[in-house]
């Protein structure tokens, strides 16, 4: 049996400025920049957690709530909120830093899931997390309702057996 992990042991931090050419027409950043950006962050948290490679299966959510300007500095943390049997959800949140009191303020935040695979590019095994935090805590139970909402949108799942989804619309 793999030895369960925690989401400190998948913490990937990065920290990148917006150059011009990553910019829209009105000068922020361009949507599609900051998906690759979290895309690179949450891989590295999946293979961190998992030690093995790993592939994006899904984004799950993203929401870009606030606008990055041209020059801000923008930091993905990414973490491993849970992981199932080869498939792990990371959970990103994005901050970006004030230029002159160096304050950060949260701008995003995005939720990708990542599948480990071996050389022929087959699911494998992943350890169990333990998550630690209280926030941590509630992203591990969500993140279940997550997945199943996935599978089901891709049509992996059939609703009826999507229980955690079941409960959330019916109560029961
Ligand atoms: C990832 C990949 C190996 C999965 O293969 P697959 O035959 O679909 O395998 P499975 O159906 O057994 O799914 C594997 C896991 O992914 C999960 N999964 C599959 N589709 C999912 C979705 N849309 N949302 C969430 N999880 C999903 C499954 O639940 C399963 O998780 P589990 O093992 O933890 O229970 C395969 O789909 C693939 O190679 N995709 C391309 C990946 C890629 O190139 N990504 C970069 C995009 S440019």
């Amino acid at each position: 049996m793999m030895t369960p992990k925690t989401p400190s042991d998948s913490l990937t931090i990065m920290t990148d400025m917006v150059l011009p050419s990553e910019t829209n027409p009105i000068g922020n950043m361009f949507g599609g920049e900051l998906l690759a950006r979290m895309d690179r962050a949450a891989s590295i948290a999946a293979r961190r957690h998992s030690r093995r490679i790993v592939a994006t299966v899904s984004v799950n959510n993203v929401a870009f709530s606030k606008k990055i300007p041209l020059g801000s500095v923008v930091t993905i943390e990414a973490k491993v909120s849970r992981a199932f049997k080869s498939s792990m959800e990371v959970f990103m949140d994005v901050w970006i830093e004030d230029r002159e009191s160096g304050e950060r303020q949260k701008s995003n935040e995005g939720i990708y899931t990542f599948v480990a695979v071996d050389e022929m590019g087959e699911p494998v095994n992943v350890p169990s997390l333990i998550p630690e935090s209280k926030i941590e805590k509630q992203r591990y139970k969500a993140a279940l309702r997550r997945r199943q909402l996935s599978l089901v949108i891709a049509e992996k799942m059939n609703p009826l057996e999507a229980t955690e989804l079941v409960a959330l619309f019916t109560g029961k």
